[in-house]
């Protein structure tokens, strides 16, 4: 079997509750998972439990209280818990790719240039990015007038695209999906759920948070209980 692609290992997180007098709120402990290449696995566990730290511990947003995240990176396996800022931005232009719930974007930059610049830092040249920018968007049936416009005044359901559009263009080796058909209808959640296996199918390990039953099992190979990594410990 392939070797894993991203490797948890021993991970804890605590929040300090500063505005209740320095309390520590544990999320995370001592949690242990690999995705391999061409895996879908899928985070389970009720609201709170910690599924989203998870994946933002994973892409460098957060600092793990203990544990190691392994990201490959070429021949490399690179440590994000302890890698410098600029090695964890680099792996998330080429390697990385992180869908939130919610859309983070320069303000009046065109949906069309958001999509195209996340692949042209993936590597593609300019021409092969645009049209890669193009195809995410067609396939997630983003009406073409609003390409040339910045997604602030979109819809929640119509950002959500743009976010996911965005991630797939740039043809990530390892996808962080934090439920990224939370606000879409069922015939986008569909074309979202389609990206996912086909990214699976082209080799991408996915770490993904689904909100919905049957989104997660259309596309997860293997389920991974957060509540159940718990009562093991
Ligand atoms: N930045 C933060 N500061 C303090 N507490 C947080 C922070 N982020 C998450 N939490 C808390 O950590 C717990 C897990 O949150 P989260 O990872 O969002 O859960 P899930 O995605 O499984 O619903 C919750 O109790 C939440 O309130
Ligand atoms: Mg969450």
């Amino acid at each position: 079997m392939n070797a894993p692609a991203l490797v948890l290992e021993g991970l804890s997180k605590s929040f300090t509750l500063h505005e209740r007098g320095g309390v520590e709120l544990r999320v995370l402990d001592d949690v242990s998972l690999e995705v391999r290449p061409g895996e879908c696995v899928v985070l389970q566990g009720p609201s709170g439990m910690g599924k989203s730290t998870l994946l933002r511990l994973a892409y460098g947003n957060y600092k793990a209280r203990t544990g190691r995240i392994l990201v490959r990176d070429g021949d490399e396996l690179v440590d994000v818990a302890s890698a410098p800022p600029r090695r964890v931005l680099a792996l998330r232009r080429g390697t990385l790719g992180y869908v939130s719930q919610f859309l983070r974007v320069i303000p009046r930059t065109s949906t069309l240039e958001i999509v195209a610049h996340a692949a042209r830092r993936a590597g593609f040249d300019a021409p092969r990015a645009e049209a890669r920018a193009r195809a995410a968007l067609s396939h997630l049936a983003l009406p073409e007038r609003l390409w040339e416009l910045p997604p602030a005044t979109f819809s929640g359901g119509e950002q959500q695209r743009v976010n996911i559009a965005r991630t797939f263009a740039a043809d990530y080796p390892i996808l962080l999906l934090d439920e990224p058909t939370a606000s879409l209808d069922a015939a986008n959640a569909a074309r979202v759920l389609d990206l996912v296996r086909g990214a699976r199918d082209r080799g991408a390990a996915i770490l993904a948070i689904f909100h919905d039953r049957d989104a997660a099992v259309a596309v997860a190979d293997r389920f991974f209980d957060l509540s159940a990594a718990r009562q093991a410990v």
